[in-house]
């Protein structure tokens, strides 16, 4: 460990995304002195409700909220613009945000149109190939990042030097919009919108390893927000339908700048069935009445794009790799009510793949297009769970689905939320306390 004893949290989502972080965050956001985005950027979309106020979060930390000190880390791609309205339309709904509670690594890269505009290409180059992005340019930033043509927040307060990188992040897109039959880049319109964002973003930049630093010091929880899944990372997830950045809980000390020792307790957010948005493999997916019924009861439409989500049953071999890469210490299993009123439920527990029975999910894209599931059929529940706040006011039915999940997994339970409200958790495990 970081020779601190208070627990820190690393949460993760552990199937394609979607899997209800946004109020297990606040809910765990409520109760921390800081809360650290590490990596992704404005495609993740949380949804957050307190009281009567429904809060749509993309790029902000969910603590920000809450009041919570919110940190935008290293790891994040950060679209100025993006961040801007978003500050804005919370102000609107009577949220604070100042450098007292907010900040920006300024080792952060931004994303800028012209990654906007290569993202759109390129998926709409890409025909029924596409990876179905968010659009937002999230791809393009981190390949600039790695690249290292990427301009970052720290060079906002250094336009008037700008050139040599504009030169060097221009010479790579120009030539990739030749290739689209786009024009160059517009240097002095970029870097006039630059000017003028700059003094907004500039406000919010320090370097948070820093500030970190003397809050961990000063024996504080941080909690870690991870965005998307474990299977839409660019290492393990289902490549190349994947996002651009790593996923797992193992990003949360590189994309903010502490040690690895400071992930603490590392909660996997899983759905009680599987959705997934945007193209790419998918062995549980119901193109059938089930489908769309989970479909509706989860009202499974994305936060950021609208667009419908992809449906199925609950995937444990999935889960089970996404707990062992990520090293979950327990899970919170989200949106359990979807599930009632169904007579039979399914849970993948294995695939076959050529005639073979297989117990993980392979690497090549083929095979992860080809294996089949195999389900272990149970009997339904006809009660409702929803707002169920302790396992006493769950049907003995869904508690036998919850423990089949656990020991599929092999990792235990810690939370169960039935509702998006805050309250209607059961809590298991307490992931803050050791
Ligand atoms: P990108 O992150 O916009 O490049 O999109 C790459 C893939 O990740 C696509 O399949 C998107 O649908 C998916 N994706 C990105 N962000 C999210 C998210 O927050 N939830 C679910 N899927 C996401």
């Amino acid at each position: 460990m970081d020779g601190c004893h208070v627990a820190n949290v690393t949460v993760i989502g552990a199937q394609w995304g979607d899997e209800g972080k946004g109020k297990i965050v606040d809910w765990l956001a409520s109760r921390a002195d800081a809360v650290v985005r590490f990596q992704g950027g404005h495609n993740a979309g949380h949804t957050l409700v307190v009281g009567d106020t429904t809060y749509k979060l993309s790029l902000l930390p969910s603590g920000i909220v809450t009041g919570t000190l919110s940190i935008i880390g290293n790891g994040v791609v950060l679209d100025p613009w993006a961040l801007k309205a978003e500050i804005e339309k919370l102000e609107g709904q009577g949220v604070t945000i100042s450098d007292d509670n907010f900040a920006i690594a300024d080792n952060c890269p931004l994303i800028l149109p012209l990654h906007r505009d290569l993202d759109g290409l390129r998926e709409t180059a890409a025909g029924s190939g596409k990876i179905g992005t968010t659009g937002r340019g999230i791809g393009p930033a981190y390949e600039d990042k790695v690249g290292r043509r990427a301009i970052r927040v720290c060079d906002l307060a250094h336009l008037d030097a700008l050139e040599p990188q504009l030169d060097r992040l221009c010479a790579h897109h120009d030539a990739l919009r030749a290739g689209f039959d786009q024009p160059p880049v517009d240097r002095e319109a970029l870097l006039d919108e630059l000017r003028e964002i700059a003094p907004f973003v500039l406000q919010y930049a320090q370097p948070v390893w820093k500030r970190l630093k003397k809050v961990r010091k000063a024996g504080a929880r941080v909690l870690f927000e991870g965005a998307q899944g474990v299977l839409l990372d660019v290492d393990h997830g289902t490549y190349p339908f994947v996002t651009s950045s790593n996923t797992v809980s193992g990003a949360a000390a590189a994309g903010s700048g502490l040690g690895p020792g400071s992930t603490g307790f590392v909660l996997g957010i899983v759905k009680a069935y599987t959705t997934r948005v945007g193209s790419g493999p998918f062995p549980t997916e119901l193109n059938d009445e089930v489908g769309q019924r989970l479909g509706e009861n989860g009202h499974e439409f994305g936060t950021v794009t609208g667009r419908k989500r992809r449906c199925g049953w609950f995937d444990a071999v999935l889960v089970r790799q996404s707990c062992a890469i990520s090293g979950v210490t327990g899970i919170a299993l989200t949106k359990l009510d979807v599930l009632d009123g169904f007579e039979k439920v399914k849970i993948c527990t294995g695939y076959r793949l050529n005639g073979k029975i297989m117990d993980y999910f392979p690497s090549h894209a083929a095979d992860q297009a080809a294996v089949e599931p195999i389900y272990e059929e149970m009997d339904g529940w006809q009660e409702t769970t929803a707002g169920a706040r302790s396992w006493a006011d769950l049907p003995a039915q869904a508690i036998k689905y919850v423990q089949r999940v656990q020991e599929l997994i092999e990792t235990p339970v810690a939370l169960i939320s039935t509702s998006p409200e805050r309250e209607d958790t059961i809590l298991v495990r307490d992931p803050f306390v050791d």
